[in-house]
């Protein structure tokens, strides 16, 4: 990997949301650890000045940092400039250089709607701030295979591939990243991942949130959009991958380009499609809406490794947790050698990827007493909080040194994309589901075998499923 650290960071939509929620909090992780020392520019169209860009970032860490220490926080005040103007005026970029000074590495973060990428990136460059520089692009990229593609021409006329960052912020989290190094630390678990052991792989994001609020934003969207064709597919690419020769340079992007590559394009008779009771009278959300707020949908990969064993995937807003968990289902022993009176779950991996994490092993143990009955158990083999940076923190560090393992490539975006693109353009009516449940209960009917979903638990410890339908 090029070590080049960026020498400025330059905040696109510096007044909204996403800076407020998520990155000023992680541009404070970063100036606690000494990781960030170079200015920060925020750029917006607000009429402000930088006195009014301070108190935003000093409001928003009192609302997201838990005990701001002083010193941090004054450290990074003094980094603060403000450039205020519109997006589609080159005097704004202008002002932009001039605020660059000396700096000859800015790291451009566009936390903007993906309708001005293009715009930005040309004055960008007209202005020569694009030089030496990064480029940092929030999700949504693009939404579907051919807005996807259209942006990354637009991107490359004036920005190299290395140069830009595509975020997803699932890759920054330390729970994901667990899945790459469990899997390829360890040498008992790689013989048993793949076709002849695995039944069957499924994959859990359920939020006890609704929309909180960002209705508007979830009518263009819907869940395939907006979290299956990027973290859950992330999640699938680092399951079924191949192992990388290492984790730098490309091989890591290589190998989730290959399988994701692998995967047959999905197909409506096999996804069921939820709304929520009450979704409907969400601010922002029309009356008549068919937007999806739950999915559930089987995947085939078709490699060597994984053909024939089915990969289920399903997202909900308004469930009974907020959890995201994967469950490696494992095929029964060939012979009952205990009769039918042992357990009933099979054996399983079960990695909890938010919001904790936790790895444990679904076994069968034989009850205390003369019999040879069994039943269930599950050895916990880690249980840890996440590190003090979160992934906001972990992804914007990396982009400054330029490591981009954990960005999602072009063809990466592309070949996810892929997958999901021919289930976009379903208008069927989605099936209607009550709050607090776990979807619209059709969404049984994609399963294969005698288990139902893996329900995850509100704690990493429970969960529940039932087998022997
Ligand atoms: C975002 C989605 O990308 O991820 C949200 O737009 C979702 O709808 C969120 O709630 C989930 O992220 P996390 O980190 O809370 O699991």
């Amino acid at each position: 990997m090029e070590r080049r650290d960026c020498d400025a960071v330059v905040l696109f939509g510096a007044t909204g949301d996403l800076c407020y929620r998520k990155i000023f909090p992680a541009l404070y992780q970063l100036v606690r650890r000494g990781i960030l020392t170079v200015p920060v520019i925020g750029v917006a169209r607000q009429g402000w000045k930088v006195e009014q860009f301070t108190a935003r970032v000093r409001e928003s860490l009192a609302a997201f940092v838990p005990a701001v220490e002083e010193t941090v926080q004054a450290r990074l005040m003094s980094l603060l400039r403000y450039v205020d103007g519109d997006y589609n005026t080159r005097a704004t970029f202008d002002a932009l250089r001039a605020a660059l000074g000396a700096a000859q590495r800015p790291l451009h973060y566009l936390a903007i709607p993906p309708s001005m990428f293009a715009v930005v990136a040309e004055h960008l460059s007209g202005s020569t701030c694009a030089q030496g520089a990064r480029i940092v692009v929030e999700k949504p990229f693009g939404r579907d295979l051919a807005s996807a593609r259209a942006l990354n021409v637009t991107l490359h006329a004036h920005f190299p591939e290395p140069s830009i960052f595509r975020i997803d912020h699932y890759l920054g989290k330390e729970a994901v990243q667990n899945i790459l190094y469990f899997r390829f630390a360890n040498s008992f678990l790689e013989p048993v991942l793949n076709r002849n052991f695995v039944a069957s792989v499924q994959i859990t994001m359920a939020e006890t949130l609704g929309v909180a609020g960002r209705g508007r934003f979830y009518e263009e969207a819907g869940a395939i959009r907006d979290v299956m064709q990027n973290h859950l597919m992330q999640i699938v690419a680092l399951l079924a991958m191949e192992p990388p020769v290492n984790t730098e340079g490309e091989s890591l992007r290589d190998e989730k380009v290959k399988v994701l590559r692998a995967i047959r394009p999905a197909i409506p008779a096999e996804l069921v499609r939820g709304q929520f009771a009450g979704y409907r009278s969400e601010p922002g959300v029309a009356a008549d809406s068919r937007v999806e707020t739950y999915a559930a949908l089987v995947l085939h990969v078709d490699s060597w490794r994984w053909s024939g064993v089915p990969f289920y995937m399903r997202a909900g807003k308004r469930l009974p947790v907020t959890a995201t968990e994967v469950v490696v289902e494992l095929r029964p022993p060939p012979a009952r050698v205990f009769g039918n009176l042992g357990p009933e779950q099979p054996n399983h991996l079960r990695f909890r990827v938010g919001p904790e994490v936790a790895i444990a092993l679904g076994a069968h143990s034989k009850n205390p007493g003369p019999a040879m009955t069994g039943r269930d158990v599950e050895l916990f083999v880690a249980e840890e909080q996440g590190g003090d940076l979160d992934a906001y923190a972990v992804l914007i560090s990396a982009a400054l040194i330029g490591d981009t393992a954990h960005f999602a490539r072009e063809d990466e975006v592309e070949a996810a994309w892929a997958i999901v693109d021919p289930l976009l353009r379903d208008a069927t009516l989605p099936l209607e589901y009550a709050p607090a449940s776990w979807g619209p209960p059709q969404a049984e009917r994609l399963l294969e075998g005698p288990c139902g979903w893996h329900n995850p638990g509100a704690k990493p410890q429970d969960w529940q499923r039932s087998c022997g339908r």
